[in-house]
C-alpha cells in the first residue's frame, strides 16, 4: 500500500534476534546485554505479522538480527514464510560466520539471497572490527554463494575514515572476476559504541574519488544503492549514503526489532509496540501495520538541527 508520499510500502525487515556471535565495534560493544526470551518474537508470531503484511501488499521479507543465523528453527522460519501466500522474496543479512554450514538448507526452505557484511579484507584487521571473527568463513561464504548461484550476491562495507579507507581499490578488485556486488555504506549515528559517528564517518564520494574509473549504471528502479562498475569487470559497486545523499524518497520499507517494536524510519526512534497489539489482541495485524504506514515521515533528519540520534544500537533493529 502507499503511504501519505505515494511511497509504495512492500518491503518488510525483521529481526528475529539480537544476538550475534561477532561484536562489531560499530554495532554492538562487548557484552553487551540481550533481550529475555519471553521479549522476543515467537516463529507464530512472526509468521502472523507476515500474513497481515502480505494482505497488504508486502512481497520482500528479509530477515536481520543480530545476527539471523544464531536464532534456533530459523531454517524452518524461512520455509514457512516463504510459503506464505504473496510473499516472493525472502532474504537475508548476515555476518557469514554461520553460513557454510547451513546455505545448502536454507536454498532448499526457499531463502533468494544473502547480504554479507565485510568490512576488511585483511584478517588481522577483521578480528579486531569483528571482535573475534575469522574471516575465512566469510570468504568461504561468498564463494558458496556464487556456487549456488544465489545472486546476486551483495557485500556490505561500513566505510569507517581510518580504518578501511585505505582498502577501498582492493573491494573494488573484489569485482574485476567475481560476479558480487560491493556496496560501500556510510555509517550512521546510530546507538553508542567504539566507533563514533562524529570521528569515523566518510562520505562515499571517497570511493569515487579513489577510482575515477567508475561508471554509474542505470538505476531506474528503485533501490537504496546507486550503482557503478569498472568498464570489463564482472561485478558492481553500490554505494548506499543515507547521509550524503539520501534516497528516502524511495524509501519502500517498515522495520520490525526483535522484541516486537516497528520502526517506520531506522533514524528516528519512534517504535510501535506491535508485540503488545499481538499478545493482547488489540487490532488486526493488518490495521496496526497499515495505521504506521499513514505515519512514516517523509524523511529522516539527519544534517539538520533538530536531529536527536537513535538510542538502540543496531544489533538491536537490524540494519
Ligand atoms: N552504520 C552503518 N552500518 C551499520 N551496520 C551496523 N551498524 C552500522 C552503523 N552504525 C551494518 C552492518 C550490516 C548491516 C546490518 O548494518 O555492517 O551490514
Ligand atoms: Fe553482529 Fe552485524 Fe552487529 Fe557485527 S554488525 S556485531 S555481525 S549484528
Amino acid at each position: 500500500m502507499q503511504d501519505r508520499y505515494n511511497r509504495e510500502i512492500n518491503y518488510l525487515r525483521i529481526s528475529v534476534t539480537d544476538k550475534c556471535n561477532f561484536n562489531c565495534r560499530y554495532c554492538k560493544p562487548d557484552n553487551s546485554p540481550s533481550f529475555l526470551e519471553s521479549k522476543l518474537l515467537t516463529d507464530d508470531e512472526i509468521l502472523k505479522i507476515v500474513l497481515g503484511a502480505s494482505k497488504i501488499g508486502f512481497n520482500k521479507i528479509r530477515l536481520t538480527g543480530g545476527e539471523p543465523l544464531v536464532r534456533h528453527g530459523i531454517i524452518e522460519l524461512v520455509s514457512k514464510i516463504k510459503a506464505i501466500d504473496g510473499i516472493n522474496e525472502v532474504v537475508m543479512t548476515t555476518n557469514g560466520s554461520l553460513l557454510p554450514r547451513k546455505i545448502k538448507e536454507l536454498k532448499k526452505a526457499g531463502l533468494d539471497r544473502v547480504n554479507i557484511s565485510l568490512d576488511t579484507l585483511d584478517p588481522v584487521k577483521f578480528k579486531y572490527i569483528t571482535g573475534g571473527g575469522n574471516i575465512l568463513d566469510i570468504l568461504e561464504s561468498i564463494e558458496n554463494l556464487l556456487l549456488l548461484e544465489m545472486n546476486p550476491v551483495k557485500i556490505n562495507v561500513v566505510l569507517m575514515k581510518g580504518f578501511n579507507d585505505n582498502e577501498i581499490m582492493d573491494f573494488i578488485n573484489l569485482t574485476k572476476d567475481k560476479e558480487v556486488i560491493v556496496r560501500f555504506i556510510e555509517l550512521m549515528p546510530i546507538g553508542s559504541h567504539e566507533f563514533p559517528f562524529e570521528k569515523y564517518y566518510l562520505s562515499n564520494n571517497e570511493v569515487l574519488k579513489q577510482c575515477p574509473e567508475l561508471t554509474r549504471l542505470d538505476n531506474s528502479h528503485i533501490e537504496t544503492a546507486i550503482y557503478y562498475n569498472v568498464p570489463n569487470y564482472k561485478g558492481k559497486i553500490g554505494l548506499i549514503s543515507p547521509i550524503s545523499n539520501h534516497f528516502c524518497n524511495s524509501c519502500n520499507r517498515l522495520r520490525i526489532t526483535s522484541d516486537g517494536l516497528l520502526k517506520t524510519c531506522l533514524h528516528g526512534n519512534v517504535e510501535y509496540d506491535l508485540l503488545k497489539c499481538i499478545r493482547e489482541d488489540i487490532e488486526p495485524i493488518e490495521d496496526f501495520l497499515k495505521n504506521s504506514i499513514m505515519l512514516k515521515p517523509k524523511s529522516h533528519k539527519i544534517n539538520q538541527k533538530d536531529f536527536q540520534k537513535v538510542d538502540r544500537n543496531m544489533y538491536k533493529i537490524g540494519g
